[in-house]
């Protein structure tokens, strides 16, 4: 069925190579000789493409996600070798072994792992098999004559009616996503307050304008000019203006500062201006591994140095929690510090959420379970490698009544794969960054497509809001 696999290096949002995979199928192939007969455009048309992801603070057990580390192309960042794998490897072994792409997805990836052979897929590369697998999803989609999200809501064995997840904007940015002093990596507005994802999107996008307004008028007034071109005042202004705006890989501004309150402030600022007072809800991400050193944490680790025990840390969430409208907090202690997760579990009063802890493998989200450390688990295709192995750690945290949170990576592309997969799976809400910037945007572009879709077809089409937690039991 499948007729022909085709990789090639193509770049991420942070300019960075990442893997392409094209694979054409015998539909693909009738279409495409149809449309050549007919003299009809048809450039590409009838394969299916995948383009994957890839993070900055990732997690010590992720997938290996396989760089050439020759300095002569992209500073060793290539991509080459994985690549290779995929046109001398993977394609020739996938192609002899004749699976069917609309009812095999689950057999294709367990062959896809067995073909690595190694326990996080080091040989062939996860980013060379989470391409072949997620472009294998897409054509099984189209040979079953269904949407993707319906198609991966079938793989799951999830149940109807379909739940739009409410969408987690990173309007600010820090930690080694941006240059500002800022330890905390992602600080998100949650509009749980809309009906619908289009609503969302808008507050979303009101909120984020907002914000810039309110980040101009704090910042805009000090500093040093760099054009000679106009007088000193007026480039002074707008210098600063320009710096403070200036924004952080997923999309989010990134102003001069270091405190998580003063990241907080900014937005209660935002969403008070554009009169969402109440319908938008705040998470944090501090991707704490990144600044987790012998045992504390150094909140001051883009600049100077200010250590933090990890009681200190959790005394700091627990002001944060009571002073915010949090409602998530993820990552908040850094992946080898398990005492700390289970003790703050004890009385965590919003979603806690593992990444860098769970790495989206079935095998962390057990030990966490054992070790009651979390109540909701971060989903990151490339963490695994593979979308059956993605569902499986879904599921799992489903079975322990956890939630689950879709997300995209810092280093992303225009592939929207994410938007359908929190639809099929009815996580219920999904980080894709900011409401700014193509690579983040298509996937809020995508799902709003989708609810349109689905309301179309004359299906019922929830909204997950503020029960985002418990959309999969909807
Ligand atoms: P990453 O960041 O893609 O750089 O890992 C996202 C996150 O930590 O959630
Ligand atoms: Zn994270």
């Amino acid at each position: 069925m499948i007729r022909s696999i085709h990789a090639a290096q193509r770049l991420d949002s942070r300019g960075c190579p990442t893997v392409q995979v094209e694979l054409t199928t015998e539909k693909g192939e009738k279409l495409l000789s149809y449309l050549s007969q007919m003299d009809l455009p048809h450039t590409k048309t009838g394969t299916f493409r995948a383009l994957v992801p890839s993070g900055a603070s990732t997690g010590a057990n992720e997938a290996v996600e396989l760089r050439d580390g020759d300095e002569c192309a992209y500073g060793g960042r290539g991509v080459q070798g994985a690549i290779s794998n995929i046109q001398n490897v993977i394609g020739p072994n996938l192609l002899e072994s004749d699976f069917r792409v609309d009812t095999d997805q689950k057999k294709i990836d367990q062959f896809l792992k067995n073909l690595d052979g190694t326990k996080n897929k080091e040989r062939l590369g996860a980013n060379a098999i989470l391409g072949v697998s997620m472009a294998c999803a897409r054509a099984g989609a189209a040979h079953s004559g269904i949407p993707l999200y319906e198609f991966l809501r079938r793989e799951a064995g999830a149940k109807k009616p379909f739940v739009m997840p409410v969408p987690f904007f990173n309007v600010l940015n820090g930690g080694v996503h941006s240059g500002n002093e800022m330890a905390f990596q992602e600080t998100m507005i949650a509009p749980v307050g809309a009906s619908s994802i289009t609503e969302a999107v808008r507050m979303g996008s009101e909120v984020y304008q907002h914000l810039k307004k309110v980040i101009t008028e704090k910042f805009g007034s000090s500093g040093q000019p760099i054009s000679k071109y106009l007088r000193s005042s007026q480039a002074q202004k707008l210098t600063f203006k320009k710096q403070a705006i200036g924004i952080g890989d997923e999309g989010g501004f990134a102003p001069p500062i270091s405190e998580p309150h003063e990241a907080l402030d900014l937005l209660v600022q935002a969403v008070s201006n554009s009169g969402l007072s109440g319908k938008i809800k705040f998470a944090i991400d501090p991707a704490s591994s990144e600044f987790f050193r012998e045992g504390k944490y150094d909140i001051g680790f883009k600049s100077t140095t200010n250590l933090k025990t990890a009681k200190e840390m959790i005394g700091l969430y627990q002001s944060l929690l009571e002073e915010y409208p949090i409602v998530l907090l993820e990552d908040p202690f850094a992946e080898n510090d398990w005492d700390s997760w289970s003790e703050f579990n004890k009385a965590c009063p919003v979603e806690l959420v593992g990444d860098d802890l769970l790495v989206t493998n079935p095998e962390y989200v057990q030990i966490a379970r054992q070790k009651d450390a979390c109540n909701a688990m971060l989903l990151k295709i490339n963490q695994i490698g593979t979308i059956s192995e993605a569902i499986e750690a879904a599921n799992l945290a489903y079975s322990y009544n956890w939630s689950v949170f879709v997300s995209h990576r810092s280093g992303e592309t225009t592939d929207d794969f994410i938007a359908d997969l929190a639809v099929g799976l009815g996580t219920g809400h999904l980080k894709s960054g900011a409401p700014c910037r193509g690579e983040r945007v298509v996937k809020y572009n995508r799902l709003m497509d989708i609810e349109a879709e689905i309301l179309a077809d004359g299906e019922k089409c929830l909204f997950a809001g503020s029960k985002f937690k418990n959309a999969s039991r909807f």
